[in-house]
């Protein structure tokens, strides 16, 4: 249990460490957040189903994890960035810049919302937990049909 809560920790470490070589990179940054925003996901849903055992630490990590990648993913959307080959970025995220905008700002809103409502130590049971995260779960698939192409 330990070492997930840990990993979600050292993911959050490093994206914060690497937002200089982010800068240059753009597509290698927004990809590595939303890995970390996957992952996150991944172990929310297996504490949630009960196949990962639930701790308030682990449920926090992986709270702030999403809240950290929400707030910071629509950084790496530069003009021109959508024709790189790696990426599977929607060329509408350009075309409807407000659209993806609100869908950006609906994320961090469910993942500040469920930060808040986690506190410092964490949801105290699964089921306070599925309550915080639950929306933000909610929000990965309306933004990639929107916002993403399939390659
Ligand atoms: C506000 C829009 C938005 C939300 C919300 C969002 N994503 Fe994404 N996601 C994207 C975009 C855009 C890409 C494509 C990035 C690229 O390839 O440049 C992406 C890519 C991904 C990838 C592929 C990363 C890679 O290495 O290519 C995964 C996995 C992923 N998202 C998981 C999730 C999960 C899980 C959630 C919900 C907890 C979520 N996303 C929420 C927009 C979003």
């Amino acid at each position: 249990m330990k070492s997930f809560a840990l990993a979600a920790a050292a993911v959050a470490l490093t994206m914060s460490l690497s937002a200089a070589q982010a800068a240059d990179d753009p597509v290698a940054a927004r990809k590595a957040l939303m890995q970390s925003v996957a992952t996150s996901a991944a172990l929310s849903g297996g504490m949630m189903k009960g196949d990962i055992a639930y701790s308030p630490a682990a449920g926090r990590a992986a709270i702030v994890s999403l809240n950290a990648a929400a707030l910071s993913f629509g950084a790496f959307f530069p003009a021109g960035s959508g024709t790189a080959a790696n990426t599977t970025a929607s060329p509408k995220i350009w075309d409807d810049a407000a659209g993806f905008s609100a869908a950006l700002a609906k994320f961090s809103a469910a993942t500040g919302a469920a930060a808040q409502a986690s506190g410092k130590d964490g949801p105290a049971d699964v089921d306070a937990f599925k309550a915080a995260v639950g929306p933000v779960l909610a929000s990965c698939k309306s933004c990639h049909e929107a916002y993403r192409v399939q390659k």
